[in-house]
């Protein structure tokens, strides 16, 4: 357990990696695998990338690393995603990572709840647990079965993840709730979490201009303890306490 604490400590910089592989996994969905020189990376931190024509970075949730390569999960929305799912093999792609906090893992029997493309930092997370060997179990939701990316333990098509949260909750007993989905369902999650009295960490999305937290554009309020302050969700974030967003 220690060592994987230690991994949080590697100092955010620029690389230039080689794009190992790519692939499309979904409808719209693409995984890619980068080799560079990071070193370590950990689940609930993200890559921030450069797009050509794009004076803005494009952030991405890390979904797995090993030996040094780095991978993500992404959906097509714009130009930039359009760009990145026309690399090929052997392209090089610019990126600054690792940024943001991560999740804080504990040894403790966790709950992951997922919910489409939010399911990149939950598999990282779920092989991350694994490694330490704390129990856990990922339930992820999808609009429909085209769009599901496997590696759940669970998996949701259709309805939402949250059907029969309440009942899985009480079976499953567990000490710690981890997600990243779209925010309705995260605010749905930190809710739940309120309610159980169940430790809850949650990853935000924003729309980032730095992601760095210099230009304060992805600011938001958080309670603690009944003050309000502001937070980046790219450098004090992305994964909060659910309890403590204000919503
Ligand atoms: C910390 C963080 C982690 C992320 N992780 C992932 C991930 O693992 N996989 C993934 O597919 N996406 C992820 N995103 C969202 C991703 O950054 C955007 O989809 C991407 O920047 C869109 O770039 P584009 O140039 O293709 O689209 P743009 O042309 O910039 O935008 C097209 C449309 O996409 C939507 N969009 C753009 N940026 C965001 C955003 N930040 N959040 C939500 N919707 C957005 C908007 O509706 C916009 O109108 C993450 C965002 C953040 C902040
Ligand atoms: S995106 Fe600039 S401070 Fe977060």
């Amino acid at each position: 357990m220690p060592s994987y604490f230690l991994l949080a400590k590697e100092k955010m910089e620029n690389y230039k990696g080689t794009v190992k592989d790519i692939k499309k996994i979904a409808l719209d969905v693409y995984k890619m695998d980068i080799s560079s020189d990071l070193k370590n990376s950990k689940a609930g931190q993200f890559i921030s990338i450069l797009c050509p024509n794009k004076t803005l970075r494009r952030p991405f949730s890390i979904a797995g690393f090993k030996n040094n390569i780095v991978s993500i999960i992404f959906k097509l929305r714009g130009e930039g995603t359009k760009y990145l799912a026309d690399l090929k093999k052997g392209d090089s792609i610019d990126f600054i990572a690792p940024l943001g906090n991560g999740f804080d893992i504990q040894n403790k029997k966790s709950l992951l709840i997922g919910a489409g493309v939010g399911i990149a930092p939950m598999l990282f997370l779920k092989s991350e647990l694994d490694k330490c060997k704390i129990e856990n179990f990922l339930i992820s939701g999808f609009k429909s079965k085209e769009e599901v990316i496997k590696g759940s333990d669970k998996t949701v098509i259709g309805g939402s993840v949250l059907d029969n949260i309440d009942k899985l909750i009480e079976e499953y007993k567990p000490e710690v709730i981890f997600s990243c989905a779209p925010n309705i369902v995260l605010k749905m999650v930190s809710e739940l979490s309120i309610k159980h009295n169940i430790e809850t960490q949650i990853t935000l999305e924003r729309l980032m201009a730095c992601s760095i937290g210099v230009c304060r554009g992805c600011v938001i309020k958080l309670n603690k303890n009944g003050e309000l302050i502001n937070a980046s969700v790219c450098k004090d974030g992305p994964v909060f306490k659910g309890s403590e967003v204000v919503w």
